[in-house]
């Protein structure tokens, strides 16, 4: 690794938007004159990343580099062939992300990811989650009562969210909401726990217990009732990051030399003049500000050096959230032994609960029709489980369960078997991010902020949308509008209200664990407030 130990900041004395060479006297100048200038560099190629871009052209910022690991961009958008189809062609299925959520309402606000779907004629169909039929292991067995007993509670947990929110109140566990609200799974009762997985863990990839209640219910209604609970599932032969390659092409040429793919950073230097970064291949960038776009399980796992180190503040940020595991399990078939009118069969397993929960057809009319795929997924400790074992050992136990939930089927071994293992891709390092119980959106401020030029955004540093593709989308393009703004010289003789929506990023040293409603604003990632003035109870 060339630069590996080399570990100054490019210190530079003003940058302006044409980028500046100038190097401080004792530093490797036979490294440093080989890094690549530009104004803004972006670290990633996901959603954040390609929206960032955008932003900045929108800007009439042309002078940025994107720096991808991978061979194409789309990130945690990621598809893969599976299986074929009657002519020996393989289907394609989406090992990440795989909902439009919340589509938005007539004459309402739309999620900008339905819009890019709309405009790149994305394949989806609507998602009924009360589409649904129960099993135990003696078969099927109606306890859908209990997803009526969930909602009834969580109607009234959410509520008692919101106020708290808004009278920045304590917060509280998911579960202790729901158990105050009437929902209060006993341990034993092994129908209840599968309700309570698919209800909140098949969102969150955590428990009520990990998750913090004020946040998970915001996020929730932010993206179910700001904009609508219409979701829609996926289904283009082309994958779902053809919005996202659509998106590129209104900025980007084939072979835009302002794209580097195949590039794994492993070095990024920060000062308040500009940041350097290194990859593993030997090459480098300077830049006048970078976004780095990389999950928190990419951060968390200290995949890339910062050099200084990040700052303590940064830090705790970056270990208090935390990083789910989603995982999608593909099975092919030679035939379709289950009901073909039913979108969702949720399995309640007699002794563990998140024990191959749910099961998803993909076999029916404006899905894949006659595809005989069927898919189930695990989150988080039963994910984790799922990757360290074999393949083998996995479909023997998703066969188990499959033939106590049909009792009266002879079931075929799957022709087709696949699952990825999202929490030891050196990229990601696991699915999404969530919020765990006794956050403030103080803490998450210091997520979201910047470190002299270095800038953050993605998925996480959404408040109001993590662990979804619109979070990303917002929060690239609030980075990109941002810097140019800083840039363009637009926030100079802004007046103090300007100023605050100019940035930098506000930061706390020190967390007073408490966020006023007031806090709740634009600048801070919170782009929505108007929702909780024609909301207040
Ligand atoms: C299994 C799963 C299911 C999901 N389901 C949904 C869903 O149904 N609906 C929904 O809206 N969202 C869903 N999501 C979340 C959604 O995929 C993400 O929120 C979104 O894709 C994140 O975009 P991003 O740009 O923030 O991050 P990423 O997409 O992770 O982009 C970051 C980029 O940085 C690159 N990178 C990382 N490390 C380095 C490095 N060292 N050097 C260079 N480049 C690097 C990565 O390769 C990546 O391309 C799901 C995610 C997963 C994993
Ligand atoms: C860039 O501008 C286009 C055209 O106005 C708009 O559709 C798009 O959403 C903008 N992109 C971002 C990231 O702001
Ligand atoms: C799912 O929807 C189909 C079509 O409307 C219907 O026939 C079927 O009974 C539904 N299944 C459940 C479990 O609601
Ligand atoms: C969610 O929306 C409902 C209905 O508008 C509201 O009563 C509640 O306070 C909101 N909760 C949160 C946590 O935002
Ligand atoms: C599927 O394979 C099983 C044996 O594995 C066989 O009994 C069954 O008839 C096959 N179904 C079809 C539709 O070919
Ligand atoms: C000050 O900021 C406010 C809010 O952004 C804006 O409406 C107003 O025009 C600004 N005033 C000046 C003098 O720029």
């Amino acid at each position: 690794m060339l630069c590996k130990h080399f570990s100054f900041v490019a210190a530079v004395a003003s940058w302006a938007i044409q980028p500046v060479v100038g190097y401080v006297p004792h530093q490797p100048r036979d490294q440093e004159a080989t890094c690549k200038k530009t104004t803004v560099a972006i670290l990633g190629g996901g959603m954040a990343g390609i929206s960032a871009a955008q932003a900045l052209s929108n800007a009439s910022v042309h002078d940025f580099t994107i720096l991808e690991y991978r061979d194409n961009i789309g990130g945690r958008a990621w598809h893969k062939p599976f299986g074929k189809d009657a002519n020996g062609k393989p289907y394609t299925i989406e090992m990440g992300a795989n909902w439009v959520q919340g589509l938005g309402n007539p004459g309402g606000p739309q999620n900008p990811i339905w819009t890019l779907a709309q405009k790149y004629h994305l394949k989806t169909h609507y998602s009924n989650y009360d589409n649904v039929s129960t099993y135990n292991k003696n078969g099927h067995s109606d306890y859908s009562h209990l997803l009526d007993d969930y909602d009834e509670a969580y109607d009234i947990a959410n509520k008692k969210a919101g106020e708290i929110l808004r009278k920045n109140l304590q917060d509280q566990t998911a579960q202790t909401g729901l158990a105050l609200a009437g929902w209060n799974p006993k341990k034993h009762d092994m129908e209840a726990q599968a309700v309570d997985w698919w209800k909140w863990d098949f969102e969150d990839s955590f428990t009520s217990l990990e998750s913090s209640l004020v946040y998970g219910c915001a996020g929730d209604n932010l993206t179910s009732n700001f904009f609508s609970d219409h979701d829609n599932f996926v289904i283009d032969p082309r994958g779902f990051n053809t919005i996202i390659k659509g998106m590129a092409s209104t900025f980007l040429r084939k072979n835009d030399p302002r794209l580097h793919v195949n590039t794994q950073i492993t070095d990024i230097s920060y000062s308040k003049d500009g940041v350097t970064i290194h990859s593993k291949d030997g090459s480098c960038v300077t830049a006048a500000y970078a976004i780095c776009t990389f999950s928190l399980g990419v951060l968390q796992n200290d995949a890339v050096k910062f050099t200084p180190d990040l700052p303590e503040w940064k830090k705790t940020a970056i270990r208090k959230f935390t990083m789910g595991t989603y995982t999608k399990i593909f099975m092919q078939f030679n035939e379709t032994f289950w009901p073909t009118d039913t979108q969702y069969f949720l399995y309640a397993d007699p002794t563990t609960r998140g024990w191959y929960p749910l099961f998803q057809s993909l076999s029916m009319p404006a899905f894949l029709p006659g595809s005989n795929i069927l898919f189930v997924t695990v989150t988080n400790e039963m994910a984790w489980r799922a990757e360290r074992q074999s393949d083998e050992q996995t479909k023997k136990e998703v066969m188990e369960v499959l033939r106590k939930m049909f009792p009266d089927k002879k079931i075929p071994e799957p022709t087709a078997f696949m699952y990825p293992r999202w929490s030891t891709e050196p990229w990601s390092y696991g699915s999404y991010s969530n919020w765990p119980p006794s956050t403030t959106l103080e803490m998450h401020e210091n997520l979201r902020a910047n470190t002299d030029r270095l800038w953050f955004a993605g998925e996480a540093t959404s408040p109001t949308f993590f662990g979804f593709l619109h979070g990303a989308w917002f929060e690239g393009r609030d980075a990109g509008r941002q810097i140019s703004a800083i840039m363009q010289k637009r926030c100079v003789n802004a007046n103090s209200s300007m100023l605050r929506e100019c940035g930098p990023r506000k930061h706390y040293e020190t967390l007073h664990g408490t966020s006023p409603f007031a806090d709740y604003t634009a600048v801070n990632g919170w782009t929505v407030s108007s929702f909780y003035d024609n909301n207040s109870d």
